[in-house]
């Protein structure tokens, strides 16, 4: 992708961004209408529907050659990474945005031929809006998010974890993360996985632990989190495919090893 419109489709997706956040504030304490869908804590609502709604739209108007993948169903299904697809959340944290109507975020990725080329993660009712450009660094707002710490140690660190490795479908060995959870300085839990790639990002955490992620959860974040050096792959050490769900592992590089090694590769049983 050329520079010059690069930068045309990473303006026009910071506008469309932020009028859907201003969207959703606008209508934060209207009644919900909340299906869910594939368990009872599945959760998506009329809103979620409505925010992706407008960003099929707009492509579909804008860029009528452009593909988007959605969590909701209005963009296209996708086998291959050919072309320029974008990969869209319209509420990530879903829950939280029902039950605390705080801690969700839009999240929106753009690939070129399976090339990260410009994310965007939107703190909705924070008012923050984290981006990151192929090459052209992280920004929180306009301010450029530093390069990731390198003397970064696990006894001095904060995880993220989503909880999925609870479920008792899940294959893992809890002793391990009982353990990783006891060595760290201190875990989180904050329900949405594109800010909790962005809390890894700006280094206010230094990973993020998932099971299980769709593409959608970690396109965008994937982007921004490469431009100040932060890690991602499954938590076998695998690199992921943004057309697929994967198990997450992101982090600071310097501790992704013995993440790696002492904790998640013995929890696989
Ligand atoms: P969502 O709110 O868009 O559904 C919750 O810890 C995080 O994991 C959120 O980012 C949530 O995204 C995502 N998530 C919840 N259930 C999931 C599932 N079954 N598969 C993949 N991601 C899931
Ligand atoms: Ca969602």
């Amino acid at each position: 992708m050329d520079d010059i419109f690069r930068e045309s489709l990473y303006n026009r997706l910071r506008d469309w961004v932020l009028q859907a956040g201003e969207m959703i504030r606008s209508k934060i304490d209207d009644p919900l209408a909340i299906d869910t869908k594939s368990t009872p804590k599945d959760l998506v609502t009329q809103m979620d529907r409505e925010v992706e709604i407008f960003f099929a739209t707009k492509i579909k108007q804008f860029y009528p050659e452009h593909a988007m993948l959605g969590e909701e169903g209005y963009g296209d299904y996708l086998t291959e990474t050919n072309g320029t697809i974008w990969i869209i959340d319209p509420i990530d944290g879903t829950m939280n945005f029902v039950n605390q109507k705080k801690h969700f975020a839009i999240s929106v990725g753009i690939y070129e031929n399976g090339i990260g080329e410009i994310g965007m993660v939107y703190d909705v009712m924070n008012n923050q809006l984290y981006s990151g450009l192929l090459g052209g660094g992280a920004y929180r707002n306009d301010q450029r998010l530093q390069q990731l710490n390198p003397q970064k140690t696990l006894d001095t660190s904060i995880i993220s974890l989503n909880h999925h490795w609870l479920m008792p479908n899940r294959i893992v060995d809890e002793k391990y993360l009982h353990k990783l959870i006891r060595d760290v300085r201190g875990s989180r839990s904050y329900g949405s996985a594109a800010l909790e790639f962005m809390h890894v990002a700006e280094g206010s955490s230094d990973a993020y632990v998932s099971m299980q992620l769709a593409p959608w959860d970690f396109a965008a974040g994937k982007i921004i989190l490469n431009e100040v050096g932060g890690v991602i792959s499954d938590t076998d050490g695998q690199p992921v495919n943004v057309l697929e769900n994967s198990s997450i592992l992101i982090c600071n590089p310097s501790i992704q090893e013995r993440l790696l090694n002492d904790y998640l590769l013995p929890a696989k049983k």
